[in-house]
């Protein structure tokens, strides 16, 4: 039984799903939480994913202890009358740490996807850094993205049979979909399409930005808007108030500014493999933009990603105002730079994260929900 609630864990178990559909040994059946109400019901449309089982946990102004306590209540209620024998999380969401606990409560067995990561800094992110770390006590198999998150959870003493490496499911995901070259439905973005606009992607929603660091990143970006009017900046927005109140008051005039709604994954992915750089604090965008050759400026401090900056395709560089001003201008204008930052690489694997996820859900079910030996010698990633 998978479950998850926000756009990010629906977007990346979406492939599971689809695989765990054509398993012939398993019954796959989906709960969500509802934590994203609408940007959830937004991927699960996509994906044709009709949940059997919705806890509707959903409250404007949410909290986390809220969320964790409404989810961690329907799913015992669920789990008391329909028991599956293995629950699935995605991640580092509050509603994937609150399934971990929930399911542990019951004795079901607990696979962690996209399990490893670490920044090494509890408070950033926060809460996912410690929503990560408590889901690795819990869970008995761990699907990590790569040997670095593998190396992480031995360095915690995670069992090395527990843990296998399949890539992360996102990339299948956007291989799923990004071909499919959507309409747009604003007809703004189909005009800049036409145009072959150079545009900056910008997204933000991160909880330790809300505040005085996302208006200076408003205003980072109103000075951008001025000094470069010919880029084009295209601002999908997240539908925290906070994050608006924050981010949109000096940009919402600019000429060469637009502001949008949450977009569909489809478009999305058409969006940001024509855009020439991202600046985000997204953890899904940073897996998702090096396999499209599109360079990542990251707005935060540190990441549990620290693939695509090895890589040289994404760069940390925090959210002081003046730094993102210098750091785009200096990306945009200096073209050796951008040439070395924009190679398509692939470092979170080769869309088949998900069939070696179910495969490996499948062996550990078949031993009682730890994984056999036999299974960690099968992935290619290792
Ligand atoms: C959550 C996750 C974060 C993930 C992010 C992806 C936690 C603690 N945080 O953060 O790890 O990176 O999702 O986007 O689990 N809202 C709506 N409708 C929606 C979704 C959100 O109105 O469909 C608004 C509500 O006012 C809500 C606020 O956004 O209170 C924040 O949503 P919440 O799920 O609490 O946290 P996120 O910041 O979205
Ligand atoms: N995304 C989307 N529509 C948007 C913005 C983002 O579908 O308007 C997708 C994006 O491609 C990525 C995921 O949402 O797969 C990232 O979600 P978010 O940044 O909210 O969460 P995070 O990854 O930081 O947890």
């Amino acid at each position: 039984m998978p479950v998850y609630g926000t756009r990010p864990e629906a977007i990346k178990m979406a492939p599971i799903v689809a695989e765990l559909r054509r398993s012939e040994d398993m019954d796959c059946f989906v709960a969500v939480t509802g934590q994203h109400r609408s940007m959830l019901d937004q991927v699960n449309r996509l994906f044709d994913i009709i949940p059997d089982h919705d806890l509707n946990i959903f409250e404007p102004g949410q909290s986390l202890n809220g969320i964790l306590s409404r989810t961690i209540d329907g799913l015992d209620k669920l789990f008391s009358v329909n028991r599956p024998d293995a629950v699935l999380v995605q991640g580092d969401t509050t509603t994937s740490t609150a399934a971990a606990m929930a399911a542990f409560y019951h004795r079901i067995p607990v696979v962690h996807v996209e399990a490893g990561l670490r920044s090494g800094d509890p408070f950033s992110p926060f809460p996912e850094e410690g929503n990560r770390k408590i889901t690795s006590q819990l869970a008995s198999l761990h699907l990590a993205p790569t040997s670095a998150s593998r190396d992480n959870l031995i360095r915690e003493n995670v069992p090395p049979e527990d843990i296998v490496i399949t890539g992360n499911t996102v990339i299948d995901a956007l291989l799923m979909t990004v071909e499919k070259q959507v309409p747009f439905t604003d007809s703004r973005l189909e005009q800049l399409a036409a145009e072959g606009s150079r545009i900056l992607l910008v997204t933000t929603h991160r909880r330790e930005n809300l505040g005085e660091a996302m208006r200076g990143m408003g205003r980072a970006l109103a000075r951008i808007a001025e000094a470069e009017p010919n880029l084009q900046i295209v601002l999908p927005l997240h539908m925290n108030p906070a994050v608006r109140a924050a981010v949109v008051p000096a940009i919402q005039d600019k000429p060469n500014v637009t502001l949008l709604e949450p977009l569909d994954y489809g478009e999305f992915c058409r969006l940001l493999a024509m855009s020439h750089i991202v600046l985000t604090d997204s953890g899904g965008i940073q897996e998702e933009a090096p396999s499209l050759g599109v360079p990542v400026l990251v707005m935060r401090e540190n990441t549990e990603r620290p693939e695509a900056v090895e890589a040289g395709v994404a760069k940390l560089i925090g959210t002081d105002e003046e730094r993102l001003v210098a750091e785009v201008t200096t990306l945009l204008h200096d073209e050796k730079l951008y040439a070395s930052m924009s190679e398509a690489t692939n470092p979170y694997g080769d869309g088949t994260a998900a069939s070696l996820s179910v495969a490996a859900v499948s062996v550990s079910l078949r031993n009682g929900g730890r994984r056999s030996a036999h299974a960690s010698q099968r992935s290619p990633l290792t």
